[in-house]
């Protein structure tokens, strides 16, 4: 049975609009691993948006599933990674203007540098997962990295529509099946959502999906109701 990770990065997003304390990442993991998730992703991003650095010390001490702490390559990033110890890390491509995370890390143009990355880490005992769009080259330097894990980008597929969905559903099976002949861990990831999941799920061989957008919407909109219900009867009460 494949594991769900909890992408929490909107909540953080939530709090960081108004510079605040709510809502509290914190409590936020807490509540998706009542309900069932299987590990909390978040994303430290060089420009802090979102999750903060106390974040991840405080979700370090308290998340009782799996921690998956994704960032650059940087070496600002792997000292805080060996010094807060997530259960794993996974590598992602950053660029400081885009608005999520664009496409998979090439691996395969930068195998030096990541090569380096990924010994640090892997030296300090934090398994290691890359990023990286379903494509062969990159499943390949994968191998060659030595990592223990590889996320496969889903968000070409998510976006696809029509013939080209389909297409974008084989690249992702061709590289999962890639990646587990070469003995690699596959997960996969970004623009997951209600309706598109189920297919990437019937592939089949995927352990983990990592997914944050569409259930931090979800969220909003299911939980929206009874929070004007609960203000509601404090204006009124007053
Ligand atoms: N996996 C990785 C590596 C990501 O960078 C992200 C976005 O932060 C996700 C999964 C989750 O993507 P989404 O928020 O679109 O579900």
């Amino acid at each position: 049975m494949a594991r769900l990770g909890v992408n929490i990065d909107h909540v953080a997003t939530i709090r960081q609009a108004r510079g605040g304390t709510e809502p509290e990442p914190v409590t936020a993991a807490a509540l998706c691993e009542l309900a069932g998730a299987d590990g909390i992703t978040i994303h430290l991003r060089e420009d802090r948006r979102h999750i903060q650095d106390r974040d991840l010390r405080l979700l370090r001490e308290t998340v009782q599933t799996s921690l998956n702490l994704e960032m650059a390559a940087t070496d600002e990033m792997i000292d805080i990674a060996l010094a807060v110890r997530p259960d794993y890390v996974t590598l992602v491509p950053e660029k400081r203007q885009e608005l999520t995370t664009e496409g998979g890390l090439d691996v395969a143009g930068n195998l030096a540098v990541l090569k380096q990355g990924v010994a640090r880490l892997q030296d300090g005992g934090i398994p290691v997962s890359l990023f990286i769009d379903p494509v062969a080259a990159q499943v390949e330097a994968g191998v060659l990295l030595q990592v223990e894990a590889i996320e496969i980008h889903t968000g070409c597929y998510c976006s696809a529509r029509g013939h080209q969905r389909q297409a974008e559903l084989a690249k992702i099976a061709a590289a999962v099946e890639f990646g587990h002949t070469s003995g690699l861990r596959m997960l996969a990831g970004h623009g997951l959502n209600y309706s598109n999941i189920q297919a990437v799920v019937a592939i089949g061989g995927i352990e983990e999906f990592n997914i944050g957008h569409s259930i931090i919407s979800r969220a909003v909109l299911v939980g929206l109701e009874r929070a004007v219900r609960e203000m509601a009867e404090l204006v009124r009460e007053a």
